[in-house]
């Protein structure tokens, strides 16, 4: 990653931290960008300008880093509603729809994403498309017990899928699942195949977030720019 990159998901991440309040319940995204907003949630409530926030973690990691910086967690069944997330995105489109998981943690992102009011992605310039599956494989969460037949059904879709491993080891996710990393080409109807794999029996959840985010912060070389969902 380029210090420019690093610097974009930095501007980026710390846009959507100036726009958590006092007295909000924050959705905590997983990844390089969003640990960015994280730290600059954790500077406002030491400095004393945030008050009475508490926040929900879409990972074992966010969860770890946000303790570590003394941001108040609630309970993991999340006993109150939450007002605004703040996440990364591998792949975003002209609609604001995207492509998320490379982290491993999407199916907690997007518990906690539609149980938000507001989901604001931060993003650096690369991770914007005219079509998602340009730059970004979609991963899908299995189960473990038949997690081949996943394989082979994904592949039947058109997809070229390869379990995740790293160090020659499976990826298990928090929770306790395989990864399938699916490369579909350009996904010209990202609604119509997130309803094909969630009636999947086995498939836990895939990495297609369409119609979640209410905006995007894009910071690049241009600056940073912010977009809105057009409701309907
Ligand atoms: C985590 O599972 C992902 O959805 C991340 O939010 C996504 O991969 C973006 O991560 P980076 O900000 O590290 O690129």
């Amino acid at each position: 990653m380029t210090s420019d990159t690093q610097g974009y998901k930095q501007q980026a991440g710390e846009a959507a931290a100036a726009l958590v309040e006092p007295g909000m319940v924050v959705g905590l995204g997983t990844g390089t960008t969003a640990i960015f907003a994280i730290r600059s949630i954790a500077a406002r409530l030491r400095s004393g300008e945030l008050t009475d926030l508490v926040a929900v973690a879409t990972s074992v990691a966010t969860s770890a880093a946000a303790k570590a910086l003394g941001i108040p967690l609630l309970a993991d069944d999340m006993p109150r509603a939450i007002d605004l997330t703040i996440d990364g995105a591998d792949e975003v489109d002209a609609s604001l729809d995207l492509i998320k998981g490379a982290g491993g943690a999407l199916v907690r992102e997007k518990i906690v994403a539609q149980a938000s009011d507001r989901v604001v992605i931060v993003v650096d310039a690369s991770k914007v498309s005219d079509v998602l599956g340009i730059r970004a494989h979609l991963p899908v969460e299995v189960l473990v017990w038949g997690w081949q037949a996943q394989v082979r059904f994904l592949d039947s879709l058109g997809a070229t899928a390869a379990v995740r491993e790293t160090d020659s080891h499976r990826y298990v996710t928090d929770g306790g699942n395989l990864i399938i990393d699916c490369g579909f080409g350009t996904i010209t109807d990202p609604a119509g195949l997130a309803a094909v794999l969630e009636a999947r029996a086995g498939i836990v959840g895939h990495g297609l977030f369409v119609a979640i985010a209410s905006e995007v912060i894009v910071a690049g070389p241009s600056g940073i720019h912010h977009r809105y969902r057009t409701p309907g």
